[in-house]
């Protein structure tokens, strides 16, 4: 067993490392308060390539491996999971899904353009009826001649305004349940297609999600993903990566709270010395960083096996179930150890708890891992 990073990792964790203290430091809070996309850091990213990190570089890819994609949303986390979210939906959901199930057309068409940052995707499988229980999807695609015609709408989505490309589930054959949903890929300006209402959050304030509205938008043939039926399989393929992202988004929330928290407690002083030597912010300390290790042991080995080849579905849901539930622990104990301070913006840890806690329920809800890995136990 080596848990040595390889050169190519370290240096990715450092150029995220940089890059999150250099261009999403700045202006963080104002993005967080004014509930403002980060689009300037974004087209930055996509410079740099962490928009298409694991695609191969024959469609403007980084040709990387899944540890430097943990490792890249784990820093970038630390400082801002708004724009982590964009990153993690376009790499997992979008590029990585189209990269393995689309034509050699759509790769040349969208994945290119997605993979390098020219533009944005956004995935589009919830709906007002169908947030856990995805199978019921009541988007429509109806065939017509050489199109289909979907009309629908889809809630909550991530990048909803600030995508161009757009993967949308509809249902093909209703009466086939599961079996007949089908993915089409959607450009943004195509007629019938409305992006709808801006959702004002709790956190990951900067990310923008919309509710989405189809209405008779034709869709050529070609732009179906896999065959027909093939969506729900292609939903919960992708999500499996997915999961692995959001689990090292969680991982990262929670590893800035904690170095917010480790420096402040020894500049504050109490009863005459640094906080940080009080036993109480120590053993927190503790707690803290060994719970992070482990949310990182997780995510490493998902990450990993996806890298192999194996079976991760199970491994990236029990990391996300368990980053998640760190990142909500570690985040509420760093407001802690800031004390009052720590309830104002200024100190960024109450931004990040409140980014801590969407980590417990998009990509599947906390409870739904536990579905998921429950299944997996008792298979
Ligand atoms: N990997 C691969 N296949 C899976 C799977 C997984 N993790 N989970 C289920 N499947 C397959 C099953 O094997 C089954 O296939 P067959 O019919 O061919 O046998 C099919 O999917 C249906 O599964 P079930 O019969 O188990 O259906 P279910 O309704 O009992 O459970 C579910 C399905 C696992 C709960 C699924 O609906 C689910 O994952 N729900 C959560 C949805 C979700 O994660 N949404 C996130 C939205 S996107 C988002 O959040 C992005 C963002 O903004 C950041």
């Amino acid at each position: 067993m080596n848990f040595q990073l390889s050169e190519e990792q370290l240096a990715v964790r450092d150029a995220a490392r940089e890059f999150a203290q250099s261009e999403l430091l700045p202006g963080v809070i104002e993005r967080d308060s004014e509930a403002k996309f980060p689009k300037a850091q974004l087209e930055k990213m996509g410079q740099l390539g962490f928009l298409g990190m694991m695609v191969d570089p024959r469609y403007n890819g980084g040709g990387m491996d899944t540890v430097s994609y943990a490792i890249a949303m784990e820093e970038l986390s630390k400082i801002d999971a708004s724009a982590s979210v964009a990153m993690s939906v376009n790499n997992s959901l979008v590029c990585w899904g189209l990269e393995k199930y689309g034509t050699e057309a759509q790769k040349q068409k969208y994945l290119t353009r997605l993979a390098s940052g020219e533009v944005l995707g956004a995935f589009c499988l919830s709906e007002p009826e169908a947030g856990s229980d995805a199978t019921s999807q009541r988007t429509t695609a109806e065939k017509s001649g050489d199109h289909f015609i979907i009309n629908g709408v889809k809630n909550w989505i991530t990048n909803g305004s600030s995508a161009s490309i757009y993967l949308v589930f509809a249902q093909t054959d209703p009466q086939k349940g599961h079996k007949g949903i089908s993915v089409f890929i959607v450009e943004r300006d195509w007629e019938g297609f409305v992006v709808g209402k801006k959702e004002d959050k709790l956190g990951i304030r900067g990310s923008d999600t919309h509710s989405l509205i189809f209405t008779d938008v034709k869709v050529p043939m070609e732009n179906r993903i896999g065959e027909d039926g093939f969506g729900f399989t292609y939903a919960m393929e992708t999500l499996n990566g997915g999961r692995i992202g959001i689990a090292s988004q969680a991982l990262g929330i929670a590893a800035g709270a904690y170095e917010f928290a480790l420096a402040y407690s020894k500049e504050r002083k109490t009863f005459g010395k640094p906080i940080c030597e009080h036993q109480a912010i120590q053993f927190k300390l503790a707690d803290m960083a060994t719970q992070i290790e482990a949310a990182r042991l997780l995510v490493y080995k998902a990450a990993w096996l996806k890298d192999q080849g194996e079976d991760y579905a199970h491994a990236s849901a029990m990391a996300k179930l368990y980053a998640s539930e760190v990142a909500m622990n570690v985040t509420i104990e760093a407001v802690q150890i800031h004390g009052g301070y720590g309830y104002v913006k200024e100190y960024h840890v109450e931004r990040l708890m409140r980014d801590a806690k969407i980590t417990q329920i998009y990509e599947g809800t906390s409870e739904i891992q536990r579905i998921i890995i429950s299944r997996k136990i008792l298979k």
